[in-house]
C-alpha cells in the first residue's frame, strides 16, 4: 500500500486507517488548498520548468493536466506518447506541486472521428457535429466508450501509482455544452432505455398519455427522441421528461464507467472526481454516484449578470458560488472542491469586463467559507494562439509577469498560512447558527418538468429557488441543498420549493418530519403531479391536502404588467407570477389572503402546527420576494429561532471556527463583529469585493 503525504507534507496518511482518499490529499488541518490549470502540450517544453516553478513559488499546491490531450497522448491508434506527460508530472513533483490528472474523453483525436464518424453527436436539425473543438463524441456510442476505456486504462496503468498524482478528473464539464444528441446511437439507446424502464409498449403508452392525438406506439422501434425541430409544436411532456432523464443517465453512466475503469488500475489513495457546470442540462449530479466527490466550475463575471449596484457586473452574484457550495457539499462523498474559477477577464462573455480588484480573492474565500476543500483556478497562462485567446491567466501574456488575479492568489496563499495557525480542530458550529439550519430539497425532475411546462412565461424555477435561498442566507442560516437520498431529521427547518413531482412516500416522510418537531415550508406548485408527471385523479395537489390543511386549491397567473395584492400582517404585497389560491380547513391558520381578483379574501399563505412541528405553505410567488421574506421571518419567529438580517450581497458564513464575511455589493458595508472577536484577515468595514475573517469566543464551544 502506498502512503501519501498531504499537500503540505504535514501528515502522511493511509487509507488502511479508513481515511478517504479525499482526506488524504486534503487533510482537515490543512484547511484549504489552491491549484491551477496548466497545459504542457500548449507551450514550448523549454518553458514548463520555469512555469511550474513559478506556480509553486506563488503558493499554489497542485496543478491540473491533460483533460484535452488525447491527440497528444495517442497520436495514432494504439501508439501512445506518455513521455511528455511523464516529464510534466516529474517537473511538477520537483517543485512540490501535486497533480490532478484527467481523462481526455472530451477531445477524441481526429483519427478516431475520421475512421468512425458514427462516434460523433448530431444536432436537432440533423447536422452531424464535425471533429474539432470538444465534447463532440456521443456517450451513447459503444465504440467511443471502448476507445475511452482503453485510453483511460492506459493512463491509469501509467500514473495510478505515481506519488505526485493525488487524483483524477473524469472528462471536462461533461454535458455537450447543452446540445441534445440526436445521433442514431442516441436514438437506439433511448429506445433501449425506455424498454428497460417500461417493459411493455402498453405501459409506455399509458404513462405518456398517447391515446390522445393518436400518438399511440405499437413498438419501441417507432419511438424517436422528442425533437421540437421535427414537430409542429411542443413534444409530449412525458417524452420530454424521459428525454432529460435518459440524457442524465447516459452522462452519469459514461462518467461512472470511467471511474470504474480507473479504479481497476489506480492506488486507493488516489481519488476520482469530475467537474460539473451547476444546474445545467443534461446533468443530474445525484446520478453520478460512483465518484469519491464532485467538483463544480464557475465564472462569475462574464457580462451575463448585472449584479448588485453599479459595479455589480464586476463582482458577480453571491448565489452563483453560495448555492453551488451548499449543493455540491451534499453530493457523493459529502465533500467538494471548485475545479475552475476565473483569475481575471474571460474571452467568451457577452462582454468581458475586468473583475473588480479583489473579486477573484473574494470568490476563493466564498468557496472556502462553504467548506470547500480547494479552488483550482482556470488557468495559469493566457493562450497566445488557438482557442481562448484573451482568457486571463495567473500570469500575463509574457508568461512571467503575475496578473492582478495571480497576485490575489499569492495573497490568499499567505493568508491561509495564518488561518491554518489559528485553526482549532475542536471548534464546532455555534448553537445560534445550527438552530437555523435548513435543508433545501431540490430535484432535477421537478426542475425539468416545470421548465418544460412553465404555465406562465414569468416562471423560472431557479429564480423561485434562489429567492428562498438568498432569503435564508440573509438570515445567516446554514443551508444544505439536499436530495431525497438525505436524512431530513438533521434540519430544524426543511423547505421544498415548487416540488412538483412526488409520491405518497415523500409526503409520509414530510409528515413524520413535522410530527417529530421539524418546520416544513412548501411553496406553490408542490405535489401537483406524480413521478411520471401525471396529474392525480383527485383534486390538484391532493397528496398534501391533509399535511398542509386544505380542502382545495387552484392556481392563477396575471400578466407581467398588472399586479394583484396579498395582505399579510396588515401590509400589502404585489404579485403577478404565480398564485395558489387555497381553501383551508377550519383548524388551519391563515397568514395571508388575496386582496383583490375574484377570489378576494381567499388564502395565499397558511400555517399549521402538527405534532411537535409546523408546516407553512406559501402559495404566492412574487417578483421582489418581499412577501416571502416577511412570511419566512414569521416562520423562524414562531419557532423561536433568532435570525440576522443582512442585505442582499453581503455574505456571512461559518466554517471550522472561522466567520467569513464578503461584500458582493457596490457599496461599503459594515459587518457586525463582536468586540471580543479576533479579526484575522481584513476589517469590519468591507469595501466592494472585501473579505473579513474572524473568530468568536463562542465558536470554541464543543
Ligand atoms: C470552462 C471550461 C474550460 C475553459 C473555461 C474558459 O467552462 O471547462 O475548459 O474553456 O471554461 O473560461
Amino acid at each position: 500500500m502506498r502512503k501519501i503525504i498531504g499537500l503540505f507534507g504535514l501528515l502522511s496518511c493511509s487509507v488502511a486507517f479508513s481515511q478517504s482518499p479525499v482526506d488524504c490529499s486534503f487533510p482537515k488541518e490543512d484547511l484549504f488548498a489552491l491549484g491551477s490549470y496548466y497545459y504542457p502540450e500548449q507551450w514550448d517544453a523549454s518553458q514548463w520548468e520555469r512555469d511550474l516553478k513559478k506556480m509553486s513559488e506563488m503558493g499554489i499546491q497542485f496543478t491540473h493536466f491533460a483533460e484535452f490531450a488525447w491527440g497528444m497522448l495517442e497520436p495514432e491508434e494504439g501508439v501512445y506518447h506518455f513521455d511528455w506527460l511523464d516529464r510534466a508530472v516529474s517537473l511538477a513533483d520537483k517543485y512540490g506541486l501535486k497533480v490532478i490528472l484527467c481523462t481526455p474523453s472530451p477531445t477524441p483525436p481526429v483519427w478516431l472521428s475520421k475512421k468512425y464518424p458514427d462516434v460523433l453527436i448530431q444536432r436537432d436539425n440533423g447536422i452531424k457535429i464535425q471533429h474539432g473543438r470538444r465534447q463532440h463524441a456521443s456517450w451513447s456510442s459503444d465504440r467511443y466508450r471502448q476507445y475511452v476505456e482503453t485510453i483511460v486504462s492506459k493512463l491509469g496503468e501509467r500514473y495510478g501509482n505515481h506519488p505526485a498524482v493525488i487524483g483524477w478528473q473524469i472528462d471536462n464539464e461533461p454535458g455537450h455544452y447543452g446540445l441534445v444528441d440526436y445521433s442514431p446511437n442516441a436514438q437506439m439507446k433511448f429506445r433501449i432505455w425506455l424498454k428497460k424502464k417500461y417493459g411493455t409498449i402498453e405501459k409506455l403508452n399509458e404513462t405518456w398519455g398517447t391515446s390522445f392525438w393518436s400518438e399511440t406506439y405499437q413498438t419501441f422501434d417507432q419511438i424517436c427522441l422528442p425533437n421540437a425541430q421535427e414537430l409542429p409544436e411542443k413534444p409530449n411532456p412525458h417524452a420530454m421528461l424521459d428525454l432529460n432523464r435518459f440524457m442524465a443517465d447516459e452522462l452519469a453512466s459514461f462518467v461512472n464507467m470511467q471511474a470504474d475503469v480507473l479504479r481497476r488500475h489506480i492506488d486507493k489513495t488516489q481519488w476520482v472526481t469530475t467537474n460539473l457546470i451547476p444546474i445545467f442540462n443534461p446533468v443530474d449530479p445525484v446520478r453520478i454516484d460512483q465518484l469519491d466527490f464532485l467538483t463544480y466550475t464557475r465564472y462569475l463575471v462574464t457580462g451575463h449578470k448585472s449584479g448588485i449596484g453599479d459595479q455589480g457586473f464586476r463582482l458577480g452574484i453571491p448565489e452563483d458560488i453560495g448555492f453551488s457550495n451548499d449543493q455540491f457539499r451534499n453530493f457523493v462523498g459529502k465533500a467538494y472542491g471548485v475545479m475552475e474559477l476565473q483569475p481575471g477577464q474571460v474571452n467568451w462573455g457577452v462582454y468581458n469586463p475586468q473583475p473588480m480588484p479583489g473579486a477573484v480573492r473574494m470568490w476563493v474565500y466564498h468557496v472556502f467559507a462553504g467548506g470547500g476543500k480547494f479552488v483550482c483556478n482556470y488557468r495559469f497562462r493566457q493562450p497566445l494562439k488557438g482557442s481562448e485567446q484573451y482568457h486571463y491567466g495567473m500570469v500575463m501574456t509574457d508568461g512571467v509577469t503575475i496578473s492582478p488575479g495571480g497576485e490575489e492568489y499569492v495573497q490568499i496563499a499567505q493568508e491561509m498560512k495564518k488561518l491554518r495557525l489559528a485553526y482549532d480542530l475542536t471548534d464546532r458550529i455555534p448553537q445560534s447558527l445550527s438552530s437555523r439550519r435548513v435543508g433545501m430539497l431540490f430535484d432535477m425532475n421537478s426542475y425539468w418538468e416545470t421548465e418544460f411546462q412553465k404555465q406562465t412565461d414569468q416562471w423560472s424555477m431557479m429564480s423561485h429557488i434562489h429567492k428562498y435561498y438568498n432569503l435564508l442566507k440573509s438570515f445567516v442560516a446554514p443551508v444544505d441543498v439536499i436530495s431525497e437520498k438525505d436524512d431530513f431529521s438533521a434540519y430544524p427547518f426543511l423547505i421544498a420549493p415548487a416540488y412538483q413531482l412526488l409520491d405518497s412516500g415523500l409526503v409520509e416522510r414530510w409528515t413524520h418530519y413535522v410530527k417529530q418537531g421539524g418546520h416544513l415550508i412548501l411553496t406553490c406548485r408542490t405535489a401537483q403531479k406524480d413521478r411520471d408527471a401525471k396529474l392525480w385523479e383527485a383534486p390538484l395537489a391532493a397528496p398534501i391536502h391533509a399535511l398542509i390543511g386544505i380542502d382545495n386549491l387552484f392556481y392563477d397567473h396575471m400578466p407581467w404588467n398588472l399586479f394583484g395584492n396579498v395582505v399579510f400582517n396588515g401590509q400589502k404585497y404585489a404579485w403577478n407570477n404565480w398564485a395558489d389560491v387555497l381553501t383551508p380547513k377550519n383548524d388551519t391558520e391563515v397568514w395571508a389572503t388575496y386582496a383583490d381578483q375574484f377570489y378576494q379574501g381567499a388564502a395565499s399563505v397558511i400555517h399549521r402546527k402538527s405534532g411537535k412541528g409546523s408546516v407553512t405553505y406559501i402559495g404566492t410567488d412574487t417578483d421582489d420576494g418581499k412577501l416571502e421574506a416577511a412570511v419566512m421571518r414569521r416562520v423562524y419567529a414562531e419557532a423561536e429561532v433568532s435570525i440576522e438580517n443582512l442585505p442582499y450581497g453581503v455574505v456571512k458564513e461559518w466554517r471550522d471556527g472561522f466567520y467569513i464575511a464578503l461584500n458582493y455589493t457596490s457599496d461599503i458595508q459594515q459587518i457586525a463583529i463582536p468586540e471580543t472577536a479576533e479579526v484575522l484577515i481584513g476589517s469590519a468595514q468591507l469595501k466592494p469585493a472585501g473579505v473579513v475573517v474572524w473568530k468568536e469566543k463562542e465558536s470554541k464551544r464543543k
